[in-house]
């Protein structure tokens, strides 16, 4: 089954979003396959870790503010796995820029701005595989719920 990265960010992390934003992908059939928070002081040590998640960004104005954003806090990084989760998982999301997402989208919901948008989920399947092998080199849990059969045909 595909999987996806999903990381909550140092806002959502410091705003006691955690427990609603998993919440959603387990209710809406997805499946948790690790799940980690990182404290500060690592990732502040991490920048080039950081710089590495968001590489594609590296030549855009934003950047800098970016990597000061998502170093200033732990966040957390999880795997999601299910039927078409990159994709769907992007739609919960919902559009980059909160002023623009739909207000039933965690983004739309819970953040105002851009650069404080709560949340970063995998844009394809292939950025998926990139960003799991970089937060999760030992891989994820192999497991199966017993819910499957109700939410798979
Ligand atoms: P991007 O990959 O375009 O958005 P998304 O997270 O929806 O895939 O950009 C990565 C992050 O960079 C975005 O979540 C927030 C930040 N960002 C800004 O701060 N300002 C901007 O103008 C853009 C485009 C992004
Ligand atoms: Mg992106």
């Amino acid at each position: 089954m595909e999987q996806t990265f999903i990381m909550i960010k140092p806002d959502g992390v410091q705003r006691g979003l955690v427990g609603e934003i998993t919440s959603t992908f387990e209710k809406k059939g997805f499946y948790l396959k690790v799940m980690v928070a990182i404290r500060m002081k690592l990732i502040s040590v991490d920048r080039p870790f950081v710089e590495k998640h968001y590489e594609e960004s590296s030549a855009k104005p934003f950047f800098e503010g970016l990597l000061k954003y998502i170093t200033s806090g732990p966040v957390v990084g999880m795997v999601w796995e299910g039927n078409n989760v990159v994709a769907t998982n992007r739609k919960i999301i919902g559009a980059s820029n909160p002023s623009a997402s739909d207000p039933c989208t965690l983004r739309g919901s819970f953040a105002v701005e851009i650069g404080r948008n709560v949340i970063h989920g995998s844009d394809s399947v292939e950025s998926a595989k990139k960003e799991i092998a970089l937060w999760f080199p030992d891989g994820t849990v192999n497991w199966q719920s017993s819910l499957r059969p109700w939410i798979y045909e």
